[in-house]
């Protein structure tokens, strides 16, 4: 067995999750790094430390049986996961809202929640106390603000677990068939689908954290601006909740004050329908 710090990596191939394969990789420690996608991707990275081991297995967070095989594969080999960071994810809707309704919806959470749940599921029994889990969620997200207030408190009750909270989603999925809010959920604006996926996917850590007390579990507002690569906002904030101390903060929303703020990011309380701080970044290109 490595004494190596197990990192299991989703959706590693491009964008966010590359450049988090990238710093975790250039960590000063030794790393076994499980850098995961889909087509098992070689990205050609070194580690910095000389134990260092990067592997590119392959996964779809989407399919039982790729999960499973990888969670084999990882028994057999290491027999732990100290750092699950579930980035893997996606919007499939049209920005101006016309492809909205339970087939987006369902593609949506099919891989932003369905996959991030069943990585949750099977690995956490792997995951050794003081573990972490990392969750990539969006600042998007903020834009759900549940304005039914019955629904807000059954989303938000302290003592919702996973069952409840699968059944509002699929609750959500019905809900979509009409593109009347006044039941409380989001279906217009800033892709409604994939934000109220991420606003899961902030619910779903607050019931992990319940569930799993002695794991660390976080979400955070992925970001990659325009024409930056390593340490983007989203990416900084990826290291902190997967290596840092964090003064033991499990089932929070982490982000920077703006979407160009480049920090380690801060607890977000309250997220629901707070404003996104959509900033000019420092080369002058804006985020989308
Ligand atoms: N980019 C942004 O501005 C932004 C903002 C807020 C939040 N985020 C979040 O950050 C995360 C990464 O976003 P990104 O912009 O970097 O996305 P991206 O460039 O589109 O990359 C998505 C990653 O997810 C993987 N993926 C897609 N379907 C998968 C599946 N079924 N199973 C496993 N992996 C799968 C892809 O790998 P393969 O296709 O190679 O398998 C790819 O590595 C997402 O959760 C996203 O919602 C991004």
């Amino acid at each position: 067995m490595t004494n190596n710090k197990i990192v299991l990596l989703t959706g590693a191939s491009r964008g966010l999750g590359q450049a988090a394969a990238q710093i975790i990789a250039a960590r000063d420690e030794p790393i076994t790094l499980l850098a995961t996608s889909r087509k098992a991707e070689h990205l050609n990275l070194t580690g910095a430390h000389k134990d260092t081991v990067i592997e590119y297995p392959q996964l779809d967070i989407t399919d039982n049986d790729s999960i499973t095989c990888l969670y084999n594969d990882i028994v057999d080999k290491y027999g732990r996961v100290d750092v699950l960071i579930n980035n893997a994810g996606s919007t499939f809707e049209k920005i101006d809202n016309s492809t909205f309704g339970p087939e987006i919806v369902k593609k949506t959470f099919d891989l932003n929640y369905w996959g991030v749940v069943k990585m949750i599921e099977k690995f956490t029994p792997i995951i050794p106390d003081g573990g972490r889990i990392v969750n990539v969620s969006s600042a998007a997200s903020q834009q759900d603000d549940f304005p039914n207030e019955e629904l807000k408190a059954r989303l938000f009750d302290e003592k919702t677990n996973l069952v409840n909270l699968n059944a509002l989603v699929e609750e959500y999925m019905s809900a979509s068939k009409t593109s009347d809010e006044s039941d409380g959920w989001l279906k217009h604006g800033f892709y409604p689908a994939y934000s109220t996926s991420k606003a899961f996917i902030n619910l779903l850590t607050a019931s992990s954290a319940r569930n799993y007390p002695t794991i660390l579990s976080n979400a955070l507002a992925g970001d990659l601006p325009k024409g930056t690569k390593a340490k983007t906002p989203g990416t900084r904030v990826i290291l902190r909740l997967a290596f840092d101390d964090i003064d033991n903060v499990s089932g929070k929303f982490w982000a920077g004050k703006t979407t160009a703020d480049t920090g380690p990011g801060d607890v977000v309380e309250d997220w629901p329908g707070k404003e996104i701080v959509w900033d000019l970044l420092p080369d002058g290109a804006s985020s989308s």
